[in-house]
């Protein structure tokens, strides 16, 4: 039963080649964020993320801005190897920025006051859920996608580009187009067997 999950979950890869196009429409790539956001679980169902879509040219926007952030605050030595890779991003078709609204997180901390630290955990993990699903979602339907953290230093410019609650607090970046050139380089696993412990005291389950 779960054969065709478990195959799709193995198949997703961080793609870092892409250029501004989609194989789908903006109307699909709307329909996958809004059953994403509405069917990843969350803490107490507290559905605390919020995604913010930037498509063309309000992607490409969202880079420069990333591009100007970091030029601003570190050298030129140090910034030059990031332009490469932020230009490899904007070359992408879209990004979805993925919030948390720490309004939300309060006011779960406030009805659930024992969990009141771990809530800030949870919030991380809901973003995280989010992003996964998000990403398998797109692979599947022939995006190329990779994630990024170019938070906290963009955080201030974005909320004022797109007028976002300064209390939604940024935590991924999903970028995604059309794939091109080389497939994602072969990835390595480290054994399985040293990342699973299993007791169960009346069978012995191997571990491949
Ligand atoms: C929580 C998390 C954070 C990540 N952050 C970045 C990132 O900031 N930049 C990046 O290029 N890749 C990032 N990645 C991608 C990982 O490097 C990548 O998933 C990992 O190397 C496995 O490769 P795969 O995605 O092809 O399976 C992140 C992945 C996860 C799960």
């Amino acid at each position: 039963m779960a054969e065709l999950f478990l195959k799709h979950i193995s198949t997703r890869r961080t793609c870092y080649s892409i250029e501004r196009k989609s194989p789908i429409s903006d109307a699909r790539i709307l329909e996958i964020a809004q059953l994403v956001i509405k069917h990843s679980p969350s803490s107490f169902n507290c559905q605390s993320t919020r995604f913010v879509v930037l498509l063309r040219d309000e992607h490409h926007k969202f880079w420069e801005i990333a591009k100007e952030c970091f030029k601003a605050t570190m050298s030129d030595d140090e910034y030059m190897p990031y332009e490469k890779k932020l230009t490899e991003r904007q070359a992408g078709y879209g990004t979805i920025l993925l919030f948390e609204d720490l309004d939300v997180i309060r006011d779960y901390q406030h009805r659930f006051p024992r969990f009141k630290w771990h809530l800030l955990d949870f919030s991380e993990h809901n973003n995280a859920i989010q992003a996964f699903n998000l990403w398998t979602a797109f692979h599947l339907e022939g995006l190329g996608c990779n994630l990024q953290h170019v938070n906290p230093i963009v955080d201030l410019r974005v909320a004022s580009e797109w007028d976002l609650s300064p209390h939604w607090s940024l935590k991924a970046q999903l970028v995604f187009g059309s794939p091109i050139g080389e497939p994602p380089h072969e990835k390595t696993f480290t054994p399985t067997e040293s990342r699973i412990v299993v007791y169960a005291s009346d069978s012995k389950i191997p571990i491949e």
